[in-house]
């Protein structure tokens, strides 16, 4: 048993709360890791605010990477001193959906979604009162115990503030674009939100060959950036976006769009679908309000151009390969990671971060936690 400090939601709406915690030692395929960073994804604040049915309390962040520090009984994925990426995600590797090429699918993934450990169990405690881990991880904490499925092992070369970003925002929006999308040479594509998963739905779609890459955010500083990650044109709304899509494809409209906003909404879907021409591909990623509808649409022009509407969880990546993948394009500079960070804080400052993140200065923060 250790002791280790981490940032905690106590309830829906609860501010984060920084607790020193109990950590039990690792069980059977289990590691004890100590995080290095942890990136700050939209996907926590909606487990904060309950659009993500969760148990409370729970230590908050699942986009992270560290150093293993210890290994439990019958580990053999990773080793002490391994420099790992926490995949939000676990992949046993054998299920169904891992042997037919759907890591992101794996079958203990829908465990994790509860914040327990893959036995249902918890390893962070505070006297009587057990804490699970977002996405059985816990990456708000300076230590936590994962699952070895959640460990993927990166050259101790590759730095690990961009390792943390691997976890989650980038195989996301990178695999929106490449994977979902299957975004080809000349293709026509929009992407709604270029935080820190757009943004890399926007490297994903350049790099892919796109002559197109538009995307629609608000915020000038969120536009600033595409443009360093590849987006050819940036608008403030979709109706200047729609105009611009229209006239460059004489009435065609955009292969694909990608909704990677903050919050999914009707409104939103229904920019996207009427964005996309015939054959077209809505891709959608972002998360909506649990217990309400994002998609209310009349069906004929989806039947009649034959479009598709295609979610996608974790980049509909496979995270055994693809965040080595990632790794080794950013090595080659064929993918901005860097740039990608935008602000750094301590553990302390939690609630600051997220207020940045709410008022559109970050692309992602990072928690520092050495
Ligand atoms: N499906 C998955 O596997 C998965 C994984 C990670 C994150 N997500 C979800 O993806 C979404 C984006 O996450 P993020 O961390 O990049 O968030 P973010 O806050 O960094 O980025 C969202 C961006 O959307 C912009 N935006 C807000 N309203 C908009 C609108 N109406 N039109 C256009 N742009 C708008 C914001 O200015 C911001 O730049 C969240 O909903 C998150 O929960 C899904
Ligand atoms: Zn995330
Ligand atoms: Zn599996």
């Amino acid at each position: 048993m250790s002791t280790t400090r981490a940032a905690v939601v106590r309830g829906v709406k609860e501010p984060w709360e920084i607790v020193d915690l109990d950590l039990d030692e690792p069980n059977e395929r289990e590691v004890l890791i100590r995080l290095a960073y942890s990136g700050l994804c939209q996907s926590d604040r909606h487990f904060q605010v309950g659009d993500f049915p969760a148990r409370f309390p729970l230590v908050g962040g699942h986009e992270g990477a560290g150093v293993v520090e210890k290994v439990g009984p019958g580990v053999t994925r990773v080793a002490v001193g391994d420099h790992v990426v926490c995949s939000f995600l676990p992949v046993c590797g054998t299920c169904h959906w891992c042997s037919t090429g759907h890591q992101a699918l794996c079958d203990l993934g829908l465990n994790a979604g509860t914040g327990q450990m893959l036995d249902g169990t918890f390893r962070f405690h505070h006297g009587s009162e057990d804490f699970g881990g977002v996405c059985a991880l816990g990456t708000f904490s300076e230590q936590a115990v994962i699952s070895e499925y959640s460990c993927v092992k990166v050259d101790s070369s590759l730095p690990l503030d961009v390792a943390a970003l691997l976890g989650c925002g980038v195989p996301t929006g990178w695999g929106a674009a490449v994977y979902a999308a299957g975004v080809r040479a000349g293709d026509v594509v929009v992407i709604y939100g270029s935080g820190g998963v757009g943004s890399n739905a926007v490297q994903g779609a350049a790099r892919s060959g796109a002559s197109i890459v538009a995307v629609v955010d608000p915020v000038p500083f969120k536009r600033e950036m595409a443009e360093t990650f590849g987006a050819t044109h940036t608008f403030a709304t979709h109706e200047d976006a729609y105009e611009f899509i229209k006239e460059a494809t004489w009435g065609r409209l955009a292969n694909h769009a990608i909704i990677t906003v903050t919050d999914h909404t009707v409104e939103i879907t229904n920019q996207a679908t009427s964005i996309v021409g015939k054959v077209g591909s809505v891709i959608v990623v972002a998360t909506g309000r649990h217990g309400e509808n994002q998609i209310e649409m009349n069906t004929q022009s989806l039947k009649g151009f034959q479009q598709r509407i295609q979610g996608v969880l974790f980049g509909n990546c496979n995270p055994l390969s693809d965040i080595p993948r990632l790794a080794d394009q950013y090595k080659r500079g064929e993918l901005r990671l860097d740039e990608l960070i935008t602000r750094r804080y301590r553990l302390g400052e939690i609630n600051q971060a997220f207020e940045d993140l709410a008022e559109g200065k970050n692309i992602r923060g990072v928690i520092e936690h050495s």
